[in-house]
């Protein structure tokens, strides 16, 4: 296995990246790179590489979806009580990643995350399968089980408790922005030299800036 694994390299040659074909924006690039992911048909190019840390600095990762861009961040929902909700609690810094190896491109944000408003959570809870709806309700996110019958058995509670009703979404349930005051673009490049082209916020301004990669 090894051997196969030595065997796995791969050029990349399909793009470039320069200062002059970049928006002054991470976000609008971001946008931007999210648009050609959606027309290349990738699948679940939405789903992004969400790191956290706890209070002994050890950090964890997991993937999240995105679900909203908006003018400052991007926006993940998840349960506040699971782990990463009990590290953003306790340090609100996170990092995403997305890798689209289509498209040999991968993008960074590191930044503040914090609780959207409520009434957008309920707005987006709203929309949601009925079936994932009563998931949310039904998974205490994390936490310890005794097996899988517990959330069979959760499952069923809950979709009675509901039956005929509207779900409404649990209050430990919601979304995330994460507010990047750092972002990076990585173009794949022939010979490992890859674009790498970075953008840092400081005092309201983006800087933008090329690094070695
Ligand atoms: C493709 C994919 C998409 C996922 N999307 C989400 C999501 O949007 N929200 C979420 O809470 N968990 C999502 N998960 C599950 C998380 O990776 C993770 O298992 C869960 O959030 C618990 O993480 P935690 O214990 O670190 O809090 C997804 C997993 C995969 C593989």
């Amino acid at each position: 296995m090894l051997d196969r694994i030595l065997e796995l390299r791969k050029e990349y040659r399909k793009e470039k990246l320069d200062e002059q074909h970049i928006s002054d924006n991470p976000i609008q690039q971001f946008r931007f790179w999210f648009d050609e992911a959606l027309k290349a048909e990738l699948i679940e190019p939405n789903a992004m590489m969400l790191a956290t840390v706890n209070e002994h600095k050890r950090p964890s990762m997991r993937i999240v979806l995105l679900r909203d861009i908006l003018e400052d961040g991007i926006v993940f929902y998840t349960n506040y009580l699971s782990r990463k909700g009990n590290e953003i609690d306790l340090n609100p810094y996170g990092s995403a990643t997305f890798f689209w190896p289509e498209l040999e491109r991968q993008i960074r944000m590191e930044g503040v995350l914090r609780k959207i408003d409520e009434q957008v959570s309920d707005s987006y809870f709203a929309k949601r399968p009925r079936g994932s709806q009563i998931g949310a309700w039904s998974s205490p996110q994390s936490k310890p089980i005794h097996s899988r019958n517990e959330l069979e058995d959760n499952e069923l509670h809950y979709t009675t408790l509901f039956e005929g009703k509207e779900v409404t979404r649990p209050p430990h349930w919601g979304g995330y922005v994460l507010v990047p005051d750092y972002m990076e673009f990585w173009q794949g490049r022939e010979n490992r030299l890859h674009d790498r082209i970075c953008y840092s916020l400081s005092e309201g301004s983006w800087l933008q800036s090329r690094i070695a990669p």
